[in-house]
């Protein structure tokens, strides 16, 4: 599936000799090998060839290479790590990709403030660490964490298992420096906790998957970093129970940090991919909950653990496991983190994003499961159940790709509807990107549309950045 290439336009010489120009011959790519490393990230098998890499390293380049691409009406394509899951950083009209891998700086710590101010190719893992080295906290944590950039986790204002307690990335952000499709620099906001100063750039800028502008320095809020932490795994023989279970801990007063669901397939796979043999699994088992709690005073800890764990009984759990150092807790976490990766590549190609209110998780697992055989589809299910947000795996040979596949839609719209009856929506952190741009109507009106497009329009009147992408 390849690109229509701008290169059959007069402008391509011209351009690529302007792109050297600005960033320098070293970071400006042609040749079909480095092309092809940025054509794919994680979304199902899909391949777009862009026509022309570069590697900038300042917002003045950037800004530069804008004005350029917007004169000639080139398409842009903003790309972090790659790890994206619905298509977000592939280049779809070809055209010129931009790759924030040298801009890879955390500029300052601020300790008075609690603050961070970091160029977007820090690796989101890399940040967390070097805050933390300073007894500070940027909890969210996509399972891509260890390779996936700070910058991506802005475009898609993603989330991870912490998001249950201590939210997601729009949480966090504060202002951004931002190039507009057009070239302009601008700021979005203050760096401050509070602002109420106009409309809210920084936030319509978190979450809009790079087609509103170009991150380039980010300001995020920091809070003081527990100091302890607890994990348990709790087995039950019912899925549907598991998902009662999650809504009954928040009811009973608890706050995990973590509380994620796998269903056994996923585990059986992930164990076998990572060679873990540490859960043991039997047949009667349907799904385990995966329930952290954190904190200052370890005693409060484990008699919330206790509580949760006792609370969990009614819903006819089996034994609980619970972590007993780093490493069993590292190792855990490896097994749920890594979960998308294995089943992907068992076959479960495609992913989707859905989140419901909490309470409704179980008539959500219901109906995936039901879908499932009305439409012949292996499903599996994994994802940060405390928030309602399941992530649903599906393999059907023959159809490794959701998009614009015949035999694929029917069933992702029937899963849409039921979603949206729920309350819910079809995207709660992987974004809409491409793969999910034909379903918007089921969860947006025209009128709502027509807004999101207008407001596309007000920033990048040609449509160059990132085109194709999410209408
Ligand atoms: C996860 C990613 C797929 O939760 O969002 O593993
Ligand atoms: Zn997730």
């Amino acid at each position: 599936m390849e690109s229509m290439s701008f290169s059959i336009s007069n402008h391509f010489d011209t351009v690529v000799t302007e792109l050297k120009n600005i960033l320098g011959e070293q970071f400006v790519y042609v040749d079909e090998e480095s092309r092809n490393k940025y054509a794919h990230d994680e979304t199902e098998n899909l391949h777009f060839l862009p026509d022309v890499v570069i590697k900038p390293i300042t917002s003045l380049e950037i800004s530069t290479v804008m004005k350029l691409c917007n004169q000639y009406k080139i398409p842009v394509t903003p790309r972090g790590a790659g790890t994206g899951l619905s298509g977000g950083a592939l280049p779809l009209k070809g055209g010129v990709l931009i790759s924030f891998e040298r801009m890879n700086k955390i500029i300052e710590i601020d300790e008075r403030n609690l603050q961070v101010t970091t160029e977007p190719g820090v690796i989101t893992e890399v940040l967390q660490n070097a805050v933390k080295e300073k007894g500070l906290f940027y909890p969210p944590d996509p399972s891509s964490k260890g390779s996936c950039f700070i910058g991506g986790n802005i475009a898609e204002n993603s989330g991870g298992p912490k998001a249950v307690k201590y939210g997601v990335v729009k949480d966090y952000v504060l202002n951004l420096e931002v190039v507009l499709p057009t070239g302009e620099i601008i700021w979005t906001g203050a760096n401050v906790l509070k602002n109420a100063t106009g409309y809210n750039l920084t936030q319509l800028m978190v979450g809009s998957e790079g087609t509103l502008g170009l991150v380039t320095k980010i300001v995020l809020k920091l809070i003081p970093h527990p100091k302890h932490d607890l994990l348990m795994l709790v087995p039950f023989n019912d899925l549907e129970k598991a998902g009662e279970a999650v809504s009954a801990i928040f009811r009973a007063g608890f706050t995990p940090s973590a509380l994620e669901l796998i269903e056994i397939d996923a585990l059986k796979i992930v164990s076998k991919y990572l060679d873990n043999t540490m859960i043991p699994v039997t047949d009667e088992m349907a799904a385990h909950l995966i329930i952290e709690v954190d904190g200052n005073h370890p005693e409060n800890l484990f008699s919330e653990m206790e509580a949760i764990a006792n609370l969990l009984t009614e819903f006819e759990c089996g034994e609980v496991f619970f972590a007993e150092d780093a490493i069993q807790k590292e190792a855990l976490w490896k097994l749920r983190r890594r979960a998308a990766e294995a089943v992907k590549i068992d076959g479960y190609t495609i992913e989707e994003d859905t989140v419901v209110p909490r309470a409704e998780l179980p008539k959500l697992i219901r109906g995936v499961k039901e879908l499932g055989k009305q439409y012949h589809f292996n499903v599996v299910c994994y994802g940060h159940a405390g928030d309602g947000n399941l992530h649903i795996r599906i393999k059907k040979p023959g159809s490794i790709y959701s998009l614009n596949n015949q035999e694929v839609i029917p069933a992702l719209k029937a899963l849409f509807a039921l979603v949206k009856s729920l309350g819910g929506t079809i995207s709660a952190e992987h974004g809409i990107g491409v793969i999910q741009k034909e379903f918007m109507d089921i969860v947006y009106t025209p009128v709502e549309l027509e807004l999101m497009r207008g407001i596309k329009k007000i920033f990048d009147p040609n449509n160059i950045l990132n085109p194709g992408k999410i209408f």
